[in-house]
């Protein structure tokens, strides 16, 4: 049996995280916009997920119990797990939550967060995680069919069968989840399916899909996308096999999403496989999923799912702007729930969070599942490969709720080394701020470390968030004033958002003027001068 596709919009009305069918409690976990500002309240507050995501086969109890620790080590609010549909129902009907609920325990125990990553139809752009009971039956839960009619490894996104299947699943899930969690709101949001679309072809190719992609676009995607009526092909051109995957997947997660919000209200994204790779060309990257060029079409048919979230492992910061950029829209929050691990990438958070108002972001592959971690060499490797996500998260979270005041309101921005990049020049309303790129007792060329946020908290005032870089200030030409005096510069860091000093910076600190190695926070005041007697040293040689 067949969707009836001529009507697949779903119900769900804007910010429909908020008015749930059920009454949902006060503290219920809810994305705010508002005039193109992006907030994720937990508990009522402001929330910035510095997450984590375990790996893809690592959502059971033998590798999260080994996890726990290295998680502390990591200093992240929020743990990413895959929840399995082949493990949550093995046999039709028959639900096993054992797993999922010694998750929560744990994590409660452990004081994170949940975000849980709903393996159901699709994951990758294959269909591997379903239960054995679908994969052993495609009679009944049909698969798609390439163009050169070989049937594949994915879903029929237009079967009503494997749509209803996997909603009953995912919709038992959330059921459980408010059972057990509703109090506690251990788990904050949830991705129903894993960067969706078919891989290896650009749409599915079944006699009946064929038939609906001959027919008109819905007249209500094309009025919703501002178009001209007509086929696929007229609406659409060389993208019509992506936009016509992408119109139906997104109708039929948002059916799974929606059914799922009627239970449990939690947020809900879908994430991407960019397209920013290679040709780019749709199949290559699974086709159908949430790409750059198909936010308009979810946003249009799939009104039940919060945001459209990208997973970028580009290690340029070129691409990985763009694709901030592209998904960090007015109607968007951006949420970049799987990111590379290294060093290389602890500097891309500052540009998501403090440029592009990202509500989070998550390095991918934590878990220790091919080491030991109480074995001193594996220990050893696994602490230099987090070791920048974990300064990150040890310095930021403190600032959380200054970090997301500032989101949205042009008073907070990163900046961050790039080969070749010696220094950087950011402007405020009354200030110039001079960034300058290496710690001076390095004396080989070195990962690129520094990053910092600057918050723009008072006309003289600023919060300074970051690591090996130098700064330097100058008031704004044509304020009268040559030179900015340090009234005071200090280091601290926040409890439950108010500022608690350490010390103060003066003599060689102030002289160097430079974030440590370590990281670091500083709350500076100045004061315009008119003469430059008080103007920092030039910098130092690199
Ligand atoms: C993206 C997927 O969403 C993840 O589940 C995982 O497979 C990573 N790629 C691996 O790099």
């Amino acid at each position: 049996m067949f969707l009836n596709v001529g009507s697949g919009f779903g119900q769900a009305t804007k910010n429909r995280a908020q008015k749930g069918n059920k009454a949902s409690s006060p503290s219920m976990p809810q994305l705010v916009s508002q005039n193109g500002k992006h907030t994720f309240y937990v508990d009522g507050k402001p929330y910035l997920i510095l997450g984590a995501q375990m790996w893809n086969s690592s959502g059971w109890p033998a590798i999260l119990d080994k996890t726990w620790p290295q998680l502390r080590e990591l200093n992240c609010n929020t743990l990413e797990v895959p929840v399995y549909w082949e493990q949550i129902e093995p046999q039709r009907g028959k639900f096993d939550f054992a797993n999922l609920d010694k998750l929560i325990l744990d994590a409660r125990r452990e004081g994170l967060r949940l975000v849980l990553l709903w393996f159901g139809s699709y994951k990758n752009g294959q269909s591997q995680y379903v239960p054995a009971w679908v994969k052993e039956n495609p009679q009944e839960y049909p698969r798609m069919v390439d163009g050169t009619g070989r049937s594949i490894g994915v879903l029929s996104s237009l079967s009503e069968k494997n749509r209803n299947a996997d909603a009953q699943a995912f919709t038992a899930m959330m059921r459980h989840i408010r059972q057990v969690d509703e109090r506690y709101k251990t788990v904050i949001m949830v991705q129903p399916e894993n960067e969706p679309g078919s891989l290896g072809t650009d749409r599915d190719y079944s006699t009946q899909a064929t038939q609906l992609f001959k027919e008109q676009v819905p007249a209500k995607l094309v009025s919703a996308l501002k178009k001209q009526p007509g086929s696929w092909e007229q609406v659409f051109g060389p993208e019509a096999a992506e936009a016509f995957s992408a119109y139906h997947m997104a109708v039929y997660i948002n059916y799974i999403a929606e059914a799922g919000k009627k239970e449990y209200p939690l947020p809900m994204y879908v994430n991407a496989w960019i397209k920013e790779n290679r040709f780019g060309r749709a199949g290559e990257h699974p086709s159908g999923g949430p790409t750059s060029n198909m936010l308009d079409i979810y946003k249009a048919a799939a009104p039940g799912i919060d945001l459209l979230a990208v997973d970028i492992y580009h290690r340029n910061y070129m691409q990985f702007r763009e694709l901030c950029e592209k998904y960090g829209r007015p109607d968007n929050a951006l949420f970049i729930p799987e990111t590379g691990r290294g060093i290389a990438f602890a500097r891309f958070h500052f540009y998501a969070i403090g440029d592009y108002n990202a509500i989070g972001v998550a390095p991918y592959g934590i878990d220790p599942f091919h080491a030991d971690p109480n074995d001193k060499r594996d220990k050893e490797k696994l602490d230099n490969k987090f070791s920048g996500i974990a300064a990150n998260y040890r310095l930021l979270r403190p600032a959380i709720p200054l970090i997301t005041s500032l989101q949205g309101t042009g008073k907070l921005q990163a900046a961050a080394e790039e080969d070749g990049l010696g220094d950087e020049l950011l402007h405020f309303s009354n200030y110039d701020l001079l960034l300058t790129y290496g710690f001076p007792t390095y004396k080989e060329p070195k990962e690129m470390t520094g990053r910092v946020l600057v918050g723009e908290i008072g006309p003289d005032e600023f919060i300074l968030i970051g690591f090996d870089t130098k700064f330097q200030f100058r008031p704004k030409l044509g304020s009268g004033f040559s030179t900015a005096e340090f009234i005071s510069v200090e280091e601290g860091t926040f409890k439950d958002g108010v500022w608690q000093k350490i010390r103060n910076w003066n003599g060689d600190e102030v002289y160097h003027s430079t974030l440590t190695p370590e990281g670091v926070m500083l709350k500076i005041k100045l004061k315009g001068l008119q003469s430059d007697k008080f103007d920092n040293k030039p910098n130092f040689e690199r």
